[in-house]
């Protein structure tokens, strides 16, 4: 097969004035997302990529199992009945090799809000101890502020190939209460790997085919490419990039848009190697809810019912695990 259809789309003038220039990325982002649903972001203005990578590999080499075991999510360690999303999720031994670290908004604490109300998909985040991992969480808060403000020019983008005004999706994406995640995924290189699943077209694989459970998935995978997109030929490589991001939309994107915009379905192929996969998955506020309009068409029949991003994601959490397992 050949490879997918990547572009990389220059976003620098989305940071800027000139609206002539910026419609001008808004069109390829239409193309791309209307095509393979990827494509390569420059000029993006995180300028952090490789201290991301260098800490976050160290992160990794360091952490032991006692404190991936103290870190758990509710699903390995039962005690930790507030994390259902943030956390470790662990390696098991001769079963499942992938290990991540997910967190949430720095803004969730004990004051907040809807930590307060107990509102679903909220918790404020677990770190590993200062003294053994120094800078590690302070690196890891700033970075989720560069991935969201990246992430609102991006949506800019978006809210012009949809055919909106640029502040669209201003509204529902904000510091205070988005959902957004970062997951700092490793997948280990090992002699002796645990069994690995082979798809229908004897592909093997470390993440079965999915859409993305987000509104956009804006994903730091450096160094080696591993990742798939779903075509009407098969399955299709996507390249990775050591200083671009790959962005895709997921599901509630296609839902918002009538699937003008699909969430392209992809999946992870298995390569023995030492790597990471570090995406920010972009999400709205639990209470935000966008009447599902069809772009360009203003005589396209009713789209579907308006459902919030909470009551979305909570369903598509649900779905994914089932159908792909724990992570
Ligand atoms: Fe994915």
């Amino acid at each position: 097969m050949p490879p997918a259809t990547v572009p990389t789309i220059n976003i620098a003038p989305l940071f800027g004035e000139d609206m002539e220039a910026k419609m001008q990325v808004a069109k390829q982002i239409d193309q791309a997302s209307r095509g393979s649903g990827f494509f390569l972001v420059s000029h993006h203005g995180v300028d952090v990529l490789d201290e991301l990578f260098r800490i976050t590999k160290q992160f990794h080499t360091d952490l032991t199992d006692e404190e991936k075991w103290k870190l758990a999510i509710v699903a390995y360690n039962k005690d930790n009945v507030k994390q259902v999303r943030n956390g470790y999720y662990l390696p098991i031994k001769g079963k499942k090799a992938v290990e991540s670290l997910c967190y949430l908004n720095p803004s969730f604490n004990n004051d907040h809000p809807m930590i307060k109300a107990n509102t679903p998909m909220h918790e404020v985040n677990v770190w590993p101890d200062e003294d053994k991992h120094p800078g590690f969480k302070e690196f890891q808060e700033a970075y989720y502020w560069a991935a969201f403000h990246l992430s609102s020019i991006l949506l800019r983008g978006f809210a012009l190939a949809l055919g909106k005004d640029e502040r669209f999706f201003d509204d529902y994406f904000k510091k205070e209460d988005t959902l957004s995640s970062v997951r700092l995924i490793r997948y280990p290189y090992m002699e002796d790997y645990p069994p690995v699943k082979t798809a229908a077209d004897g592909t093997k694989i470390s993440f079965d085919s999915h859409e993305d459970a987000s509104l956009l998935t804006v994903l730091y995978q450096p160094h080696v490419a591993n990742l798939q997109v779903e075509t009407p030929e098969g399955y299709c490589d996507i390249p990775s990039s050591d200083d671009c991001y790959l962005v895709n939309a997921g599901g509630y994107m296609a839902h918002i848009t009538n699937n003008y915009y699909k969430a392209p379905v992809h999946r992870v192929k298995f390569v023995n190697a030492e790597r990471l996969s570090l995406p920010f998955f972009l999400m709205l506020g639990y209470n935000s809810k966008i009447e599902p309009f069809t772009p360009h068409d203003p005589s396209a029949p009713p789209a579907k019912p308006a459902i919030t991003y909470g009551h979305y994601f909570e369903k598509a959490m649900v779905d994914l695990v089932h159908k792909n397992g724990q992570t």
